[in-house]
């Protein structure tokens, strides 16, 4: 395990550059990544292979308990694709790279994500990033709850509309189909869900620099947190 001070976690809601900017950080400190969204994300994924629906708005006890199990035995992993070098997570040996990252599976990811024993279940496997040179953790209570005592902790934010933007923008660059006013509702629906869940909801942490990104690119953004960093812990040096 990697000194707690040698961690940097950033959260915030979905949409608002918290991948590209700890990609960004990482490579800038050559540190480890933990992509916890992804986690649920595979779990969402892995419990619809299982057969349970999770398009209804309310899951049923029964489909909360087979969910924890699969968190529980869940075989992921995840490895460094040297061409790309992204991180790339793993389902029984299965690439689930693409598959989860559809909106479809970020809604599955937000409704398996608020059941508190799911949470549970997942945090060890978590923590368990957290090994040396450092960390850069990218989720919703990475500094509220797995990694409460990092040092540097980062709330990354922006207008859900400048979010919804900026996703209907990169699906038009795929050359994917979009719907402006359905991918709002979708972001909506899913902070919502986020924010409202009884454990470890999305909020900054107390001690966090909060960075709205709705008027800044991403290379600003990075300036900003940097400039935060060199300021609050001199000892973190790029590579
Ligand atoms: O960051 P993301 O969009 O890949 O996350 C997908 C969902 O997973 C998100 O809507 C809520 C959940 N999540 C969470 O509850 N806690 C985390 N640390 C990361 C993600």
């Amino acid at each position: 395990m990697c000194n707690t001070t040698n961690i940097i976690t950033v959260d915030g809601p979905s949409g608002a550059g918290k991948g590209t900017l700890t990609q960004l950080l990482a490579e800038y400190f050559d540190w480890n990544i933990l992509d916890s969204g992804a986690l649920y994300r595979i779990l969402g994924v892995a419990s619809q292979l299982e057969g349970i629906d999770l398009t209804v708005d309310e899951l049923s006890n029964e489909s909360g308990e087979k969910i924890t199990l699969t968190a529980r035995s869940l075989d992921v992993d995840f490895k460094v694709n040297q061409q790309s070098k992204q991180v790339e997570p793993f389902l029984n040996g299965e690439n689930l790279a693409k598959s989860i990252r559809t909106d479809d599976a970020g809604q599955a990811a937000s409704k398996v994500a608020a059941i508190p024993a799911v949470r549970d279940a997942l945090l060890a496997r978590q923590k368990d990033f957290a090994i040396a040179p450092g960390l850069i953790a990218d989720g919703r209570d990475m500094g509220t709850v797995v990694f409460k005592h990092a040092v540097i902790k980062i709330f990354l934010t922006a207008s859900a509309e400048c979010r919804a933007k900026r996703r209907y923008e990169q699906l038009i660059k795929q050359g994917v189909g979009a719907n402006m006013r359905a991918l709002l509702l979708s972001i909506q629906a899913r902070d919502k869900r986020d924010q409202m869940r009884p454990v470890a909801p999305l909020v900054p942490a107390a001690d966090a620099f909060i960075v709205d990104s709705s008027e800044l690119n991403i290379e600003q953004v990075f300036e900003q947190v940097l400039e935060y960093i060199r300021e609050k812990a001199p000892n973190f040096t790029s590579k």
